[in-house]
């Protein structure tokens, strides 16, 4: 018989479970972590980590199908071993998971595999297959994150109807492939299919793809990747479909106008919804809102003593460096030490070609939010790195104050964007101006002069 009594007892292993369960065992806390499924949770398994694997290696294939003969490198045809692409992305996946392994065993940190539920403030059952044991702990933390939301009229089949997890794991090419969803996975999982040789709809609801973010810097990535062959239906619902000798008809509502679209794939990713769901929430009185989403004040805390949560379960972006950094947080106040989150200061990263990458205000928003806003912008074509680097679509876009020249936002649409976008979050974590960032001194020949350019702009 395992020992059952912890000092914290976290329920999920994702980015914000883990990170939590790894940091509190660093703190001296006693800690047990369980996970029905995996560790490293979405993530890790079906979520950030394959789906970069796959974006690198079909950025690859792609570049090297359209020749690399310019950089005078000569070259024979290109084919595509799918199998092994995928098998390349498994090996990253379980690669990272021995490492949460490793880092458990070094903390500490009890794991065990099964379900967890709340019973009471203080105790969790864990349902394994060897069947119950009853944990008890001074803390809970929820931390069990989400899934994909599904669409009632395209319910998911797992072979016609696929939400993003099957679409990591296709065995073939599709050949015509409709994303409900001009979101980051719409566009990521979509940019990964169309360049291994898929013709690629999305179709988004709204009248912009990416609605939350910057509407200049995301109408100039819709442009782009109308260039890589992508094709958008904005504004637009499918309505139903039907499936006939493996090829889907969907009929889709754009505007006051019906239109029919046949593939032989269909991918749903509308957004995703908590697991609060099976947790015993209602029995110990947790308040969750409508959306399902566990209610949090600004530490982290439930409105059950001694219960927490973090992550995808609770509201906010759905996003793992903001499950991680919860995490750590909550993981401090525990052990009776401050812990502190940014939320002005989040990054968000959409993994096209190029990224798009932002964080803090839009123009849109820092507007709204009764800013007279000056804006500085600058292109990656005039930056000798990005032509040496062959990737010169794109710019930087500034938003600071125009009376204070406070930083409010930084938008990145370019090569790298996803690191790039660092010293945007730095600038407003330091609450920085936007001459700050003009007056710091940037390495030549880098990508990262653009920002420097971009910040200068907002002067001129
Ligand atoms: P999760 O990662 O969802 O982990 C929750 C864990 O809890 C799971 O392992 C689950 O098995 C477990 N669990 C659930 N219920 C129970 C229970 N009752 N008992 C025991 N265990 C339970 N975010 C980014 O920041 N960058 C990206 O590039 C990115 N790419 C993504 C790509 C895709 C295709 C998807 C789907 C998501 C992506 N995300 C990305 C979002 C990211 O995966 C989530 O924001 C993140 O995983 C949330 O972490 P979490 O710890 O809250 O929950
Ligand atoms: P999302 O919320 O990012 O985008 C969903 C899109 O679908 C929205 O643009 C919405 O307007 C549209 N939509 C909703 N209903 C629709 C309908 N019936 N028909 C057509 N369009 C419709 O959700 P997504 O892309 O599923 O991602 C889920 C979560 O995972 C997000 O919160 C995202 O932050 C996270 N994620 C993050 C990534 C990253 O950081 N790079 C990558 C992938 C996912």
């Amino acid at each position: 018989m395992s020992d059952t009594t912890f000092d914290l007892v976290v329920i999920g292993a994702g980015p914000g479970g883990y990170v939590a369960a790894s940091k509190a065992a660093q703190l001296g806390m006693k800690v047990a972590c369980i996970d029905k499924s995996y560790l490293g949770g979405t993530c890790l398994n079906v979520g950030c980590i394959p789906s970069k694997a796959l974006l690198e290696s079909s950025d690859l294939f792609y570049r090297a199908k359209k020749g690399l003969g310019h950089h005078g490198i000569g070259q024979g045809e290109v084919g595509l071993d799918l199998q092994a692409m995928m098998a390349r992305k498994e090996k990253i996946v379980q690669t990272m998971t021995k490492g949460i392994e490793g880092l458990f065993k070094g903390r500490g940190v009890t794991h065990f595999v099964g379900t967890g539920q709340v019973r009471a403030p203080g105790s969790v059952a864990v349902q394994g297959s060897d069947g119950e044991q009853v944990l008890s702990a001074k803390h809970i933390l929820l931390a069990t994150g989400s899934v994909p939301v599904e669409l009632s009229n395209l319910p998911f089949d797992g072979k016609h109807i696929i939400s993003s997890t099957e679409a990591l794991t296709l065995e073939k090419v599709p050949e015509q492939l409709v994303v409900i969803g001009g979101g980051a996975i719409g566009l990521e999982l979509g940019s990964v299919w169309a360049r291994l040789g898929a013709q690629v709809l999305v179709i988004e609801a709204m009248n912009q793809i990416l609605p939350e973010m910057d509407q200049e810097m995301a109408r100039q990535l819709e442009r782009l990747l109308k260039r890589q062959g992508l094709k958008f239906l904005l504004g637009a619902k499918a309505q139903s479909a039907a499936i006939k000798k493996g090829q889907v008809t969907l009929t889709i509502a754009a505007g006051d106008q019906e239109r029919v679209e046949t593939c032989d794939l269909v991918l749903v990713a509308v957004g995703r919804k908590p697991c609060s769901a099976g947790l015993g929430l209602e029995d110990v009185g947790v308040a969750t809102n409508e959306r399902g989403q566990v209610l949090v004040d600004t530490q982290g805390r439930t409105n059950v003593e001694g219960i927490w949560a973090i992550g995808d379960l609770v509201p906010g972006p759905m996003l793992a460096h903001k499950a991680e950094a919860e995490g750590i947080a909550v993981a401090e106040r525990m052990a009776g030490h401050a812990g502190q989150v940014n939320y002005e200061a989040i990054p968000s990263v959409v993994y096209t070609h190029p990224e798009l990458a932002s964080v803090g205000a839009s123009e849109e928003d820092a507007t709204a939010a009764g800013h007279e806003v000056a804006i500085g912008k600058h292109q990656f074509r005039s930056n000798a790195r990005a032509h040496c680097m062959d990737d010169i679509d794109g710019l930087v876009k500034v938003v600071a104050d125009a009376r204070t020249d406070q930083l409010l936002g930084m938008h990145i649409l370019g090569p790298q964007a996803s690191h790039l976008i660092a010293e945007g979050v730095l600038a407003l974590e330091f609450g920085a101006s936007a001459e700050d960032v003009a007056r710091t001194v940037h390495a030549h020949p880098a990508l990262s002069e653009v920002v420097g350019e971009a910040a200068r702009d907002t002067v001129s």
